[in-house]
């Protein structure tokens, strides 16, 4: 297994970089759901970055308890500002979420935002039936991601715009994948059925929740 990206060098900059280029939209695509996640009690965020969702979940559901995970110290310490005085329902694990191993109980919800694509899919496939395996049969993941739609903006304008990310991530934190994985078919293989998405910036981002089957 590959080492994992080293995402301490742009933590302090991550949400600055992100306003500045997409402005609201990442944020909004995050959060699209949320709503939907009033009645979880027991959350995983994976690759959660600084926080700014769990922060957002914690304060949405004022009775979840959240393992996030992270293979960046700095990222998680971002986490542990923007979680604030609910950073007590939090619990920060430092490392790769490939090969972790939750300790925790059945998970109701989990998220990853912007995280399956520093992953290939054959890793997708691998940790989506890992995850189904620790999830409560109710269980619902909320999963923002980079899509390139089949048409004249895919081809034009997505397409070049996520190659381009790709590289800028490659040069900043070493991040290997160069490409967006097939995670609907890997997730869909492991157990689990998409029930909602939506689709923003005319389809170059899209929030989708799934729920297991
Ligand atoms: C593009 S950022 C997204 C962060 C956050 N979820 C968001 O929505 O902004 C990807 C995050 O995943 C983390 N990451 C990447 N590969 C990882 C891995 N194999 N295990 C754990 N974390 C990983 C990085 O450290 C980074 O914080």
């Amino acid at each position: 297994m590959k080492r994992p990206p080293n995402f301490n060098r742009v933590a302090r900059i991550y949400a600055p970089m992100e306003k500045l280029t997409f402005g609201p939209w990442l944020w909004r695509c995050r959060c699209c759901f949320i709503r939907e996640l009033k009645t979880q009690r027991s959350g995983l965020v994976l690759g959660d970055g600084d926080g700014r969702f769990t922060a957002n979940l914690l304060e949405e559901n004022p009775l979840v308890l959240v393992d996030a995970v992270d293979a960046s110290v700095e990222m998680l310490h971002k986490l542990r500002l923007n979680a604030g005085l609910r950073s007590a329902r939090v619990r920060v694990h430092l490392a790769d979420a490939r090969a972790w191993v939750p300790e925790g109980s059945a998970y109701d919800l989990i998220a990853t935002h912007f995280f399956l694509d520093c992953l290939t899919t054959a890793e997708v496939a691998e940790l989506a039936r890992r995850i189904r395996a620790q999830a409560s049969a109710d269980a619902v993941w909320v999963v923002s991601e980079f899509t390139i739609p089949d048409n004249w903006f895919g081809w034009l304008v997505a397409g070049p715009l996520v190659r381009a990310l790709y590289l800028a991530f490659f040069v900043l934190t070493g991040l290997r994948v160069q490409r967006l994985p097939q995670y609907r078919e890997a997730m869909a293989e492991a157990g689990w059925a998409r029930i909602k998405e939506q689709r923003l910036l005319a389809g170059l981002l899209v929030g989708e929740l799934w729920r297991a089957q």
